[in-house]
C-alpha cells in the first residue's frame, strides 16, 4: 500500500493504492482462461477500460443515441439541493469514481461546505483519482480527499472507516454490468459498509422501447463497436495473444428475457488465436461469438427486488420525465 501526501492542498490528500499493474494482468489471467474456455466464450468487460478504452467509453457519453450520461446528469441535478440540505452527509464514498465530474454536482450544493468533510473516491485507476482529487481540493477548500484505488470485486473492505454520516455513489449504471448474482454479492458488501443513516444512491438504467436502447449500443459513428473490439487489443498487450480486433464484427441486441443488453464480437472468418502467457491456443468459428458485455435494464419492481435481497430498502426512485424516463438514481438505506 502507497501513501501519498504532502503539502499546501497536499495536506488535505490521502491515497491508498491496493492495486498495481500487475494485480490487474493476474486477474485478467485468471479471468480470460477461464471466459475462452467455456462453451459461450466471454470475457470481463472490466477490461475495456485500458487507456484507449475509457477514453473511447468517454465519446460514448456524448453520441446523440447514448441517453445514459446525460439523462443521469439531469436527474442528479434536480435532486442534489434537497437530498444535501436533507440528508447532510459528512462524507460521500463513490465506486467507479472515475474523473468524478459528475460528483461536482454533489459537491456544488449549498449546504455542502456546511456539513461534508470528506471524499473517498474509489476506483482502479490511480491517474485518474489523482489528477481528479487535485482538482478538487483547489475548487473545494472545505473538502479532505482519501482516495483508494482498488477493484470493487477484491478491496471494497478497503474503504476506510466512516467519519459520519456517509453517502455512498455508484453513479453511471455500472451495477448492470454485473450479473443477478453478482450484484447481490456486491450490493451485500456495500451494505457491511453502511450505518444506520446513511444511504446508497444508485445509477440504473431503465426498460424502455427496445428500439432507443438497441440504438445506443449500435451508435452510427461506429465509436461504441471501436470500444468493442478494443478489449482484444487490451488482451493482446497484457497477455501477448495475436487476437486480430478488425477481423471482428460488432453485434449489440436487446436480450428481453434477460432484460439486458449482449455485446458480443463475432469472427467474420475462422479465426485462430494463441495466448502464450496462458499456453492456451483457440479457434473462433463463425457461427460463435465472444460474449463481452450484459448491460441489464430495470424496473422500479427489479431495482426494489434487488436491493431487498441485498438488505436495502429502496426509498425514492427518481428519474427524469422527458417524455419516457430513460434512467434512474435510487435511494436506499440499509435495512435492518
Ligand atoms: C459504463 C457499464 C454503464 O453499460 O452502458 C457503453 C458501458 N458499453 N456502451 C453501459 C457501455 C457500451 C456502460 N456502463
Amino acid at each position: 500500500m502507497t501513501q501519498i501526501a504532502g503539502s499546501s492542498t497536499n495536506k488535505r490528500l490521502h491515497i491508498d493504492v491496493h492495486l498495481n499493474g500487475d494485480g490487474i494482468l493476474e486477474t485478467m489471467a485468471d479471468d480470460v482462461r477461464l471466459g475462452l474456455s467455456a462453451p459461450q466464450k466471454w470475457l470481463s468487460p472490466k477490461y475495456f477500460y485500458d487507456d484507449l478504452g475509457s477514453n473511447l467509453f468517454e465519446q460514448i457519453t456524448v453520441l446523440p443515441e447514448y441517453y445514459p450520461t446525460r439523462a443521469e446528469r439531469k436527474v442528479l441535478e434536480d435532486i442534489t439541493d434537497g437530498l444535501m440540505s436533507h440528508l447532510r452527509p459528512a462524507e460521500i464514498v463513490e465506486l467507479g469514481s472515475g474523473s468524478s465530474i459528475k460528483t461536482r454536482v454533489l459537491l456544488s450544493a449549498p449546504s455542502a461546505a456546511d456539513h461534508l468533510r470528506r471524499y473517498v473516491p474509489f476506483d482502479v485507476s490511480e491517474g485518474i483519482v489523482l489528477s481528479a482529487a487535485q482538482e478538487l481540493l483547489l475548487d473545494y477548500p472545505y473538502l479532505a480527499v482519501h482516495g483508494v484505488i482498488g477493484d470493487f470485486e477484491h478491496h471494497l473492505s478497503q474503504v476506510p472507516q466512516s467519519n459520519g454520516r456517509r453517502l455512498m455513489l455508484f453513479l453511471g449504471g455500472t451495477i448492470g454490468n454485473l450479473h443477478p448474482e453478482q450484484r447481490t454479492f456486491f450490493l451485500r458488501e456495500v451494505r457491511s459498509l453502511l450505518s444506520e443513516g446513511d444511504r446508497l444512491l444508485i445509477g440504473v438504467d431503465l426498460v424502455k422501447e427496445v428500439n432507443a436502447i438497441e440504438a445506443a449500443y449500435n451508435d452510427s459513428a461506429g465509436v461504441t463497436a471501436a470500444f468493442n473490439r478494443n478489449v482484444l487489443t487490451a488482451i493482446n498487450r497484457g497477455l501477448s495473444a495475436n487476437f486480430e480486433p478488425d477481423s471482428f464484427e460488432h453485434w449489440a441486441f436487446f436480450n428481453e428475457v434477460e432484460s439486458r443488453i449482449e455485446m458480443h464480437l463475432v469472427p467474420a472468418k475462422q479465426q485462430r488465436v494463441r495466448i502464450p502467457q496462458l499456453d492456451m491456443s483457440l479457434t473462433i468459428n463463425p457461427g460463435e461469438s465472444i460474449w463481452t458485455e450484459s448491460s441489464y435494464k430495470f424496473t422500479e419492481e427489479s431495482i426494489r427486488r434487488m436491493l431487498g435481497s441485498a438488505g436495502f430498502h429502496l426509498e425514492h426512485l427518481y428519474t427524469n420525465n422527458e417524455p419516457d424516463s430513460l434512467f434512474g438514481l435510487a435511494l436506499a438505506s440499509p435495512a435492518n
